[in-house]
């Protein structure tokens, strides 16, 4: 939907939404009101304040740069969890909502002018746009990953992105209920997570390793499971990754790391499994710009990030005694599906993507009002989701939410995000995370989680996954 969206909306299907709403702050304070130009007649935009423009930066994009957007900084993050920073950044989208009325705001950055979105109906014009038109590559996302994936679907742009993502799709399993390979995957994680549970105790660190196997293992296949050198140059990669968007382009160490890299995964290619991703890419025709070896950066990327969404579910569990016990009303202890959910609700509270970034690749309109090719749209989808005006009981740890009709399809709760931009890995993600969290829980349950979570009070808007250490016991 482009163009003018329409006036009040008294059967909007969001809570919270003030579309069509009358704006209470037109012609207040240093932010240019948007309205009629005297001149041509067109609606000008909301054009935020230089103010507000560096309390947004301040408290909310530096902020997510500091705690690494390709490879997390957890000490940066517990400093940042310390001092209240997630409070800040929420409190400056609140203001920013309340100022305008909800209306989309445009802000002024080092990257040229971004125009956030905070009202679900522009979040769900966001997702129904095609990508052609608001395109994912946006500037420091593309500085950021053509240093650790050059050739990634994130990167192109056009027919070349569309023939990357429908590689992706495939390989991926995006349009499947469940991905051709399931029953292989299961059968590497049943074997990765049995000495998880041999002590006690399990500190992140462990969890993060067998984890990565795992993603390896589904990637390239059992012949990468022990390859650290490969995770180390992975890693260094993706370190270097959150310096991209200060940088011109990628440095020429990190284009010999890059390469190094990719010399590996084209050893490992013509031997992998064709259960593997990195088989079944193979066995794809495509055209060599496609490069179907490069998308497996992205693969392992994504898969490696599992351990960490792994921790915060358990954690969440261990804190929520009355949700673990429910996982065992089921004949197939542990229920599945309740799991799948809490991993959802694990996500929503704790994206691994908190802000969804876009560019305009032509000039369109926004609610009526014109705006420029290049200029970027955000969607804080962080924020949003776990916001108790749009979603009740936002900051609180309830998976049941999730098995609400359409809730999958929400545009208030996106933590794949939502359309053609939809991250085509969900589904196996989702596989991957929710089966490690019942292998660990099949003969075991969690008696105790480290940092402890108050169930009864708003859950901290940052859970720095290394500080997780569980306790686990025989049922
Ligand atoms: C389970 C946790 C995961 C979460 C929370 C997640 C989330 C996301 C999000 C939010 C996006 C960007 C969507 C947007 O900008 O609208 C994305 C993109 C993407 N994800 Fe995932 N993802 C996960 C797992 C995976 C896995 C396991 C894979 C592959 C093995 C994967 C592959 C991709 C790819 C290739 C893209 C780029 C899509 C494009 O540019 O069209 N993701 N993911």
């Amino acid at each position: 939907m482009s163009g003018p969206v329409p006036a009040a909306d008294p059967g909007s299907p969001y809570p919270g939404s003030s579309i069509g709403a009358p704006d209470p702050s037109r012609g207040a304070g240093s932010g240019e009101p948007a309205g009629p130009s005297p001149r041509s007649g067109a609606a000008r935009p909301h054009r935020a304040g230089r103010g507000e423009s560096l309390r947004f930066a301040v408290t909310h994009t530096l902020p997510a740069f500091a705690r690494g957007v390709s490879a997390p900084r957890p000490a940066v993050g517990s400093l940042l969890g310390a001092v209240g920073q997630p409070r800040w950044s929420a409190a400056t989208l609140r203001s920013l909502r309340d100022r305008y009325g909800g209306a989309p705001v445009l802000l002024g950055g080092a990257s040229g002018d971004t125009l956030v979105l905070l009202d679900p109906a522009d979040v769900e014009d966001f997702f129904a746009r095609p990508v052609r038109e608001l395109a994912l590559d946006a500037v420091d996302k593309t500085k950021i990953f053509s240093v650790l994936e050059p050739t990634g679907v994130i990167c192109a742009h056009g027919d070349l992105r569309e023939a990357r993502r429908a590689l992706n799709d495939r390989v991926l399993g995006h349009h499947e209920e469940t991905h051709p390979s399931c029953e292989t995957f299961r059968t590497v994680i049943a074997e990765e997570c049995v000495r998880l549970t041999t002590g006690p105790t399990l500190p992140y660190a462990r969890l993060e390793r067998a984890a990565q196997r795992i993603s390896r293992r589904i990637v390239l296949g059992d012949q990468a499971a022990g390859d650290e050198e490969l995770a180390r140059w992975l890693l260094t990669l993706r370190q270097e990754g959150n310096w991209g968007a200060v940088r011109r382009g990628p440095t020429p160490a990190n284009r010999r790391l890059y390469q190094a890299a990719t010399d590996r995964l084209h050893v490992y290619a013509p031997h992998a499994p064709g259960t593997t991703l990195l088989g079944q890419a193979m066995k794809t025709a495509c055209d060599p710009d496609v490069d179907a070896v490069g998308q497996a950066h992205h693969w392992l990327l994504a898969l490696d990030a599992i351990g960490l969404i792994v921790a915060r579910t358990l954690l969440l569990l261990a804190a929520h005694p009355a949700e673990q016990t429910a996982l065992y009303n089921a004949p197939h202890a542990p229920d599945t599906g309740r799991l799948r959910a809490c991993v959802l609700e694990t996500l929503r509270l704790y994206p691994l993507v908190n802000d969804l970034l876009r560019i305009l690749r032509a000039d369109t309109t926004w609610r009526g009002v014109p705006y420029k090719a290049g200029t970027h749209v955000l969607v804080p989808i962080g924020f949003l989701q776990r916001d108790s005006s749009l979603v009740p009981g936002g900051s609180l740890f309830a998976p049941g939410r999730w098995h609400t009709e359409g809730a999958e399809h929400d545009p208030r709760m996106a933590p794949f995000g939502h359309g053609e931009g939809r991250c085509p890995g969900d589904r196996l993600g989702l596989m991957v995370a929710t089966e490690i969290c019942a292998q660990l829980l099949r003969a075991h349950h969690l008696t105790k989680g480290s940092p402890r979570l108050d169930p009864h009070r708003s859950l901290p808007g940052a859970l720095n996954a290394s500080g997780i250490r569980l306790t686990l016991a025989r049922s």
